[in-house]
């Protein structure tokens, strides 16, 4: 949530920024803004909205060698021109961008800035309003911003400019992401996300929290915050400037649907070995099997495949596994077995709800593992093991292929998992992922229908269910989780057999159901579920799989294994949505009020 850039060098800053700011604007876009410094002092644009609304004020003939830029997603103070970033201290001589949430900032407004008016709602002000404090008290930059920094409690990643030095941009970071690029030696720049800045440099720098970075064009010099200074080897950010590019299609969304056979059949190659067999490394495998039960935390569509990983993780490996929303797990914590490992499931590596777990279960002292997209975010670099889903940058805020990519690795950590123990599996789970990956590709194919689907059913409707039964009712609970968050319909996912205990008091002449119907042993109770609600007057639509379909459903998928169906059950799930919204002129991309990468609790 929010994302950060800087540049500090020799060319003008202004399009690197808002170039690199329109590729993090998935993490937050109620506001924008950027710094830029030159001789004449430091220059702020900041506005409300989205970044092209940032590049209608931006005064082109300002020219500035280094800058920041920030784009937002409010949690302290509401979307506004005011409380935009980046904020400057009451003489301007410093400004700041900053990421993450200072949870004592009132403590320190009562401390330190009792007479100082602050002009946002922000925490983030605060921040920068102490920094000048302690020069005031006759610091030098470098200890006024270590001492800031000491007392901050919470998450950041900041991103500081001081007027009288328009040498250095001074950058620090506490469990919110940041990265150094390493430019040409004329260069440097700082950035979220590796992608931001994949237009000036592929060499990155990690930072690690609680240490502070002097990034000068020449230069980059990393301290902790005792002041001794760190070494860091580079590394390189193994991304393709076209998988960040929306290229042909309209959305990056529909884009990211139709890769999912591509990530299916790259995710089969990732997992084998030399003789053709899926493995996971042996660590991982060795801490899976010796652990008496298995803990998978997550949020949203992660937490959804976590559901589904339950039932590949005990039905093939026989290991009991529990699935917990991240954000409710300190408050519930479950008596822990003897030797529980935990998994965590998440796309950007980065949600602070599911990472506030890890911490906790650290200091237990418990294994970790994380399956995530991201290699070297927060989740992979603190948990022991990771498991990546090479799915290629996920942008769209509603997360597709990255679901199903979660799908593919669990399936294949439960193979291994069941192998370890001895056990042989009743079917060639390769083979069976390939015919998914073929059955996906058949339904991208057919855009056309689910656009049909999305204009009967949500023209206009203002709710809708999804139930199912089994993994059908997890994957409805996706499907309503995606409907929802695009298309602004309240749309919700049921158990088959619960509805008659409530939910349906709900349906009224035209309510639209979508019902799933791919799995055998429950296919005539769904279909029982389905007709109780067509007798309240329910719109039926019944997606059922090749060899259970009757007359009347809606729409037919491609065989493929029982157990693997929620990887092609929910693509026209996801394709309906995306229709639903397009016709409802939503922003599919970037629907309101959300952001990406969920890095506050
Ligand atoms: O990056 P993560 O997988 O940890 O994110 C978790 C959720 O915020 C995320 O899945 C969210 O629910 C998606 N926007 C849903 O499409």
């Amino acid at each position: 949530m929010c994302g950060i850039v800087g540049y500090i060098g020799n060319q003008d800053s202004k399009e690197i920024l808002l170039k690199g700011l329109e590729k993090l604007e998935y993490r937050g876009y109620d506001s924008a803004g950027i710094a830029t410094m030159n001789q004449d002092g430091v220059h702020i644009f900041k506005e409300k909205g989205r970044i092209a609304e940032l590049r209608e004020i931006v005064d082109g003939n300002v020219e500035a060698t280094t800058g920041i830029g920030h784009t937002r997603w409010a949690t302290h103070g509401e979307p506004s021109q005011l409380n935009a970033h980046p904020h400057q201290s009451v003489s301007t001589r410093f400004t700041i961008v900053h990421n993450g949430v200072i949870e004592n900032y009132v403590q320190l407004k009562r401390e330190f800035l009792q007479d100082v008016e602050l002009k946002s709602d922000t925490d983030t002000e605060v921040v920068v309003q102490v920094i000048e404090k302690f020069i005031a008290k006759g610091l030098e930059v470098e200890e006024a911003f270590r001492q800031t920094l000491s007392i901050l409690k919470g998450s950041y990643a900041i991103g500081l400019l001081d007027e009288q030095n328009p040498d250095v941009i001074y950058v620090a970071k506490n469990k919110s992401p940041l990265l150094i690029g390493l430019g040409d030696g004329s260069f440097n720049v700082i950035a979220s996300d590796a992608m931001a800045m994949l237009q000036v440099t592929d060499q990155y720098v990690e930072i690690m929290d609680k240490e502070m970075v002097f990034v000068e064009r020449e230069t980059v010099i990393i301290k902790d915050l005792q002041g001794n200074v760190i070494e860091r080897a580079p590394y390189k950010a193994e991304l393709d400037a076209s998988d960040i590019e929306k290229g042909t299609y309209p959305h990056y969304m529909l884009k990211e649907i139709d890769e999912q056979p591509l990530v299916t059949r790259r995710i089969i190659e990732k997992y084998r070995n030399e003789n053709g067999e899926i493995t996971v490394d042996h660590e991982i495998i060795d801490a899976v099997n010796a652990s008496d039960r298995i803990y998978i935390i997550a949020a949203g569509t992660s937490y959804h495949a976590g559901l589904i990983g339950k039932q590949f993780i005990e039905s093939w490996a026989k290991i009991p596994v529990e699935v917990h929303i991240a954000s409710e797990f300190s408050y519930n914590m479950p008596l822990l077995s003897a030797n529980p490992l935990f998994v965590f499931i998440s796309q950007s590596g980065e949600t602070a709800d599911s990472r506030a777990v890890l911490v906790q279960i650290k200091e237990l002292g418990h294994k970790s593992l994380t399956v995530t997209n991201v290699q070297g975010s927060t989740l992979s670099r603190e948990a022991d093991y990771t498991l990546l889903l090479h799915a290629g940058p996920e942008i769209a805020v509603a997360s597709t292929k990255a679901y199903t990519a979660q799908l593919a690795v669990l399936s294949i950590l439960a193979a291994v998992a069941a192998q370890g123990k001895g056990r042989t599996l009743e079917f060639d789970l390769t083979k069976e992922l390939g015919i998914v990956a073929n059955a996906m590709e058949v339904l991208c194919d057919q855009k056309e229908e689910m656009e049909a689907i999305a204009k009967e059913y949500f023209p206009t409707t203002r709710n809708a269910f999804f139930i199912g039964r089994s993994v059908d009712y997890y994957v409805g609970l996706e499907g309503a989780l995606k409907l929802k968050e695009i298309s602004y319909i309240q749309a919700e996912g049921f158990a088959g057999g619960e509805l008659k205990h409530g939910t349906i008091a709900l349906i009224e002449q035209g309510t639209p159901v979508i019902a799933l119907a791919t799995q055998e042993h429950v296919n005539l109770s769904i279909r029982g579920n389905v007709k109780e609600v067509v007798a309240r007057g329910a719109n039926p639509c019944i997606i059922s799989m090749k060899g259970l379909e009757e007359e009347d459903d809606r729409f037919v998928l491609p065989t493929v294994h029982e157990q693997l169906s929620p990887l092609a059950a929910v693509i026209p799930l996801q394709l309906i949505s995306y229709y639903a919204a397009l016709h409802r002129d939503c922003d599919v991309d970037k629907p309101r009020n959300l952001a990406k990468s969920v890095t506050v609790e």
